[in-house]
């Protein structure tokens, strides 16, 4: 069993390595800008600063193996009631099909229970047909379609 916990600002430089496990195709690594460690961590800071935003990761003897954003997000329609979306989950893959990813869901779900959000959702690339799996075996629903613009 991995621990799940908040990021701490010493755990960015491999957060970072996670996420280029995160890209589908090549170009897209390229085209991403080149910024410097101190860059990310200024980020990470307003991360930190958001209430409700959370970076969480899986730690595992000692070392980061996978991560996932949740976002708890105030609301007004749902009588009133706060919803909840997750991003960039990834479990490094050697660490894969062992449950990781099923217990860093299972916390984010269970802190969007805790905080009273009517539903929680995600959106998938459609090319991720095992991550669809996960997500099925997890309550999720593809009852959606999402629309997404990239600038
Ligand atoms: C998706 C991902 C986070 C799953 O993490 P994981 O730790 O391997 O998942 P788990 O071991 O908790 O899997 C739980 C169950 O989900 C299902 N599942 C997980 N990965 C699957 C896959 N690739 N194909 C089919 N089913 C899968 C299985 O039912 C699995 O249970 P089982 O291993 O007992 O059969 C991981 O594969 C990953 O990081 N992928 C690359 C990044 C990615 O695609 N992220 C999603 C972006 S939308």
């Amino acid at each position: 069993m991995a621990i799940i916990r908040a990021a701490t600002e010493k755990d960015i430089p491999r957060v970072l390595d996670l996420y280029r496990e995160l890209v589908i195709t090549t170009s897209e690594i390229e085209q991403k800008r080149n910024l410097s460690l101190k860059e990310y961590l200024q980020v990470y800071e307003q991360i930190k600063a958001m209430p409700d935003h959370e970076l969480l990761v899986a730690e595992d003897e000692g070392e980061v193996i996978g991560s996932v954003v949740l976002l708890i997000v105030p609301n007004l329609s749902h009588g009133a009631s706060p919803w909840a979306v997750v991003e960039n989950i990834i479990v490094t893959q050697k660490h894969r099909r062992r449950g990781v990813g099923r217990q860093l869901m299972e916390y984010a779900i269970t802190r969007a229970r805790e905080a009273g959000c009517y539903e929680i959702q995600l959106s998938s690339n459609k090319r991720r047909r095992g991550a669809h799996r996960f997500y099925g075996g997890l309550g999720f629903q593809a009852e959606a379609h999402g629309f997404r613009r990239y600038f």
